[in-house]
């Protein structure tokens, strides 16, 4: 019997391997094969709900999308014969009916095409699987119709079929899109591959247990009760799920201190909650920093820069003056442009990145030009970094109790870029992470 059931899952597997995955199935589908959110709607009133509200629902329409493809992807895909498959290639993730359909460029935002659609339930539930052993670049099979593709078995629904694929209950199905190769061959998305290297899969934590947690409920109106997988898909634009991701505490290495005294903080920082590493997915753009100050009994600070370690590329750890993004000019027709402040945080902070580099090996945010990849100095699942802060202490510092504060902030994207593509402030603003303090006593 069990033999029987493995042969016909087995069939069926192979059956549903129709079709064809990545760059081969531009142009295979039509935007007619897909059914729209709004059908959904009666039915899964939540679930849609939940979704209109993610990132995933607007991966096509928000604003610094919009800029990032239509004014630098775009131009740079049709003056540089290396990306010029980025044109088609960026909508197989951020719009992949429209890519399936053929439709390059789709039809911008405001014409209201649907295009516009993004990453919605049909594009999900009727992915049937992925082509080769590692998902990537949109290499999932599409079968749009009437069979819905889901995580439970015998599921049951007056409108369509529904039919269990395991794949639904596995990160390799988020993997399809969170990873992503440039056409250098270099990974400038690596968010499952990141996970796969991390503590949880042992542990069988996936995406969907993080992104979409199970909670009792019904997942349809008239569906059986049960755990069911809200749909909630929360990221790096919901600040909730940035609180609190590094927890972090510091130390003194001595509590009773004379001004010109050298004193020593330990800060230790633990990557509590994400499953991957922080930051991930879009890293390129991602600038996350810690900033560590002494306050003295009369309330006056004074900045602490991080101590240096050594490494190989520790200055792109290290907030500074320099320029970086001169390649933006490309797309721009600026060709003379001298690039924009890398960041704009008090100099001498520690920054958690990894950057990416051009074929001329400067820093870029175009991942789609990314011929290399400099120091990774991101936060790892579960991992705990330790930073120290050799202080010599003022000579003005006043007597009494001194405070020593360390502060966490985020940005999804460098201010200084944002300013120069005219991306709406919410992009580039400052989210606080966290924060940890100690303290010493400064005697005469
Ligand atoms: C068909 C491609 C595709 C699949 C499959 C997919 N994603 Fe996404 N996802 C995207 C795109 C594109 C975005 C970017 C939206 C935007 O433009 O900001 C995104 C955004 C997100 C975000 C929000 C990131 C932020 O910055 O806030 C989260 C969280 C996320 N996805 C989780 C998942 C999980 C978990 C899965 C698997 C269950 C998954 N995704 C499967 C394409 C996909
Ligand atoms: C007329 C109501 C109705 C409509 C419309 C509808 N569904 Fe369903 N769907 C259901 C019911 C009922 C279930 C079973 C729920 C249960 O018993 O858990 C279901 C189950 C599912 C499942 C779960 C399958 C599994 O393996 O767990 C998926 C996926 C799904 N629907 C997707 C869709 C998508 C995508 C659309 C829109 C294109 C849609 N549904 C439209 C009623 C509907
Ligand atoms: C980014 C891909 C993605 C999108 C978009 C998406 N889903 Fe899902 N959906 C999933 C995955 C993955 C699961 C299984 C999660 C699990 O079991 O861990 C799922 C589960 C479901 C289930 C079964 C829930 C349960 O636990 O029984 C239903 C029903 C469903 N989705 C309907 C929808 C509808 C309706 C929409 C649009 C409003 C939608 N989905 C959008 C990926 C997606
Ligand atoms: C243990 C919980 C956990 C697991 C497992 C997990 N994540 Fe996350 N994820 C988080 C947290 C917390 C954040 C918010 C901090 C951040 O942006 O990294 C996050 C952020 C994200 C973001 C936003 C990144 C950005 O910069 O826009 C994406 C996309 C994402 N996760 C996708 C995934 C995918 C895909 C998987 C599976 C391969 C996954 N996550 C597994 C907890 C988790
Ligand atoms: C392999 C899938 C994939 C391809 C191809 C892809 N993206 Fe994305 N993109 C994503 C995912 C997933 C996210 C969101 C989560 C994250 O940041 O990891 C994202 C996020 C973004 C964001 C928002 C970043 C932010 O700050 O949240 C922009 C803008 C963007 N992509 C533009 C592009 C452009 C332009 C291209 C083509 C040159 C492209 N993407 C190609 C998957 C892809």
């Amino acid at each position: 019997m069990y033999r029987i059931v493995l042969l016909a899952l087995l069939m069926l597997s192979s059956s549903m391997a129709q079709g064809k995955a990545g760059d081969a199935s531009y142009g295979t589908l039509s935007y007619d094969d897909f059914e729209r959110p709004m059908t959904c709607r009666p039915c899964h009133t939540n679930f849609y709900y939940q979704w209109d509200q993610s990132m995933m629902s607007i991966a096509y329409t928000h604003h610094w999308d919009e800029i990032e493809y239509f004014k630098l992807a775009v131009p740079h895909a049709d003056m540089e014969p290396e990306v010029a498959g980025v044109k088609a290639g960026c909508n197989g993730c951020h719009t992949p009916m429209a890519f399936r359909a053929g439709d390059t460029p789709p039809p911008r935002p405001e014409e209201n095409s649907r295009a516009n659609e993004s990453v919605f339930c049909d594009v999900c539930h009727t992915i049937t699987g992925f082509e080769g052993d590692v998902p990537f670049n949109f290499n999932f099979y599409s079968s749009p119709g009437r069979v819905k593709y889901g995580p439970k078995p015998n599921v049951n629904s007056p409108y369509h079929t529904s039919q269990y694929n395991e794949l639904f209950t596995q990160a390799e199905f988020c993997g399809g899109c969170h990873n992503e190769k440039s056409p250098y061959g270099i990974w400038v998305k690596s968010t499952h591959l990141e996970w796969l290297e991390g503590p949880y899969p042992a542990q069988n934590v996936t995406c969907q247990t993080c992104h979409m947690p199970k909670a009792e409920g019904v997942s349809a109106l008239m569906g059986k009760k049960g755990m069911v997988a809200q749909h909630l898909f929360h990221g790096a634009h919901d600040d909730g799920k940035l609180r609190s991701v590094i927890e972090m505490r510091m130390e003194p290495n001595a509590r009773e201190v004379e001004p010109g005294d050298r004193v020593t903080f330990s800060l230790q920082l633990f990557n509590a909650k994400t499953g991957h590493k922080f930051p991930t997915g879009s890293a390129e753009e991602r600038v996350v920093w810690v900033h560590v100050e002494a306050v003295d009994a009369d309330g006056k600070t004074y900045p602490i820069p991080v101590d240096k370690k050594g490494f190989e590329g520790e200055e792109y750890t290290i907030a500074s003056e320099v320029l970086a993004y001169q390649d933006m000019g490309i797309p721009l027709n600026e060709p003379d442009f001298k690039g924009v402040r890398r960041e704009m945080i008090p100099l001498g902070d520690r920054v958690y990145r990894m950057p990416y580099l051009n074929p001329d090996g400067e820093m870029t945010i175009m991942q789609w030009y990314t011929a290399d990849l400099g120091v990774d100095y991101r936060l790892g699942p579960r991992e705990t970094k330790v930073e120290t802060y050799t202080w010599q202490v003022p000579d003005e510092v006043a007597p009494g109790k001194l405070t020593v504060k360390a502060e966490m902030y985020y940005r999804k994207l460098p201010v200084a870029v944002a300013q120069y593509l005219g991306v709406p402030e919410e992009e580039s603003r400052a989210v606080f992470i966290n924060d940890a303090a100690t303290w010493i006593e400064i005697f005469d």
